[in-house]
């Protein structure tokens, strides 16, 4: 991998053997390509992790993904060492943890990761508040500045108000928001996130998945997150490593990984995705390229080309009205009165799901930026391809797997 400054985690051929000699013939038939199964079987220890290499730079939330024992907690292990490693090199902000002893390394994970479970051990005699500021009490900051900095947290997670319940007080999705004001509390630069949120119930965890992206926009940090949930994955990620036994098999953005699969593997947990729901209009819109009512019809029908329609807009370029290519054919001369104004919306950002039923209607959708300025023409049919190539694919690698 090359150098840059700007990452923050950095695995380089990272390995971790379980057992009383991880050093020895296990370690040898992993290096020779041996798979988790077999080395188990031929030498009694578990491959945790197998030459497992990324590089996450600031801001960024890359989310490791894989099913149980694929070796994903193990990896979050590895930087904040709470596990040696048997082999490789592990880099946080430039420093190699894994040379890190007593309390070098207990005060560089205070300064530099705040840490979220899936079971966030909140103590149950304590307020949110005092839960909330706990880590910075540790560090023997006063009551008066750890209130001050729980309550930043807190206003973060949206809890302000319950500063001084007791967690049973709270739901389930509320604790587990305390559990992330707690990690946010010290301003740490990374935040590890284990299956965080894999305990709450289907809505409140799309809540807290939506929360999370809305509360990283604020914050900026470089957040290491875990789950075995694909959608999760896809979801929040600004890129995904997928993990099968021990080594990783893709890393790339939600885009990547839904439409070019590097194995049949991911293929198949793609197939579980709700589609369209990680490709945004802006990657589908072609460009705005309007269109003046007051051409002939023939000229108008030249210029809406191979699309569904063209907008019309105004002075300041936002979309006042939609000429589509079937009103051009039928109107006789005046296309001002072609012009339709039950036209769709959405934002460059909105994702194919969500434009779906819109494009179902057969008409274009105005992509507008925030000051409500045409910046795209999303065509219904691209919409419609764009869906189905992803399911074509799907159904290739289906073929390949099966037949
Ligand atoms: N302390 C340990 N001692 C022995 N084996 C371990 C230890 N920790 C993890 N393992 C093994 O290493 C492999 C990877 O475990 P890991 O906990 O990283 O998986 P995971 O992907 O986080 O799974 P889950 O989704 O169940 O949390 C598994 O085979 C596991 O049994
Ligand atoms: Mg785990």
């Amino acid at each position: 991998m090359e150098e840059n400054g700007n990452e923050l985690i950095r695995l380089e051929s990272v390995y971790k053997i379980f057992g009383p000699q991880p050093h020895g013939r296990a370690f040898d038939l992993v290096k020779a390509g041996v798979g988790k199964d077999e080395v188990q079987r031929q030498s009694g220890h578990v491959v945790g992790i197998d030459n497992v290499s990324f590089a996450v730079p600031k801001g960024e939330i890359f989310v490791v993904m894989g099913l149980s024992g694929s070796g994903k907690s193990t990896v979050l292990r590895t930087v904040n060492k709470l596990l040696e490693v048997t082999s490789g090199r592990v880099w946080v902000d430039g420093t190699n943890v894994q040379t890190l002893e007593g309390s070098d390394l207990q005060a560089f994970r205070r300064e530099k990761m705040g840490m979220v479970f899936q079971h966030f051990a909140l103590f149950p005699h304590r307020s949110v508040i005092d839960n909330v500021g706990y880590g910075l009490k540790v560090q023997g900051i006063t009551k008066e500045d750890r209130d001050k900095a729980s309550m930043k947290a807190l206003s973060l997670v949206g809890l302000e108000p319950y500063s001084r319940n007791l967690p049973r007080q709270l739901s389930g999705g509320m604790q587990q928001r305390v559990g992330l004001a707690r990690a946010l509390a010290s301003d740490p630069d990374i935040l590890l996130m284990d299956e965080a949120f894999s305990a709450l119930d289907p809505l409140i965890r799309r809540q807290m998945q939506d929360e999370l992206m809305e509360i990283q926009n604020e914050v900026h940090k470089t957040i290491l997150f875990i789950t075995h949930d694909l959608n999760e994955a896809l979801r929040i990620g600004d890129r995904v490593c997928i993990m099968r036994d021990g080594a990783v098999v893709q890393i790339g953005t939600p885009e990547e990984i839904l439409t070019e699969p590097a194995t049949a593997y991911v293929a198949e947990f793609v197939q579980d995705v709700d589609q369209g729901r990680v490709i945004e209009c802006r990657e589908v819109m072609s460009p705005p390229d309007p269109i003046d009512p007051s051409m002939s019809p023939a000229g108008a029908l030249a210029h809406i080309g191979d699309r569904t329609g063209a907008f019309v807009c105004d002075t300041k370029g936002r979309p006042t009205g939609l000429l589509t290519a079937a009103a051009c054919t039928r109107a006789a001369d005046n296309l001002a009165a072609a012009v339709r104004s039950d036209f769709d919306t959405a934002s460059p950002e909105t994702t194919l799901n969500n434009v779906y039923a819109a494009a179902g209607r057969g008409l274009p959708i105005a992509v507008v930026d925030g000051d409500g300025r045409l910046v795209g023409n999303l065509d219904p049919r691209s919409i419609m391809e764009e869906m189905g190539r992803v399911e074509q694919l799907i159904d290739g690698f289906e073929r390949e797997t099966y037949l």
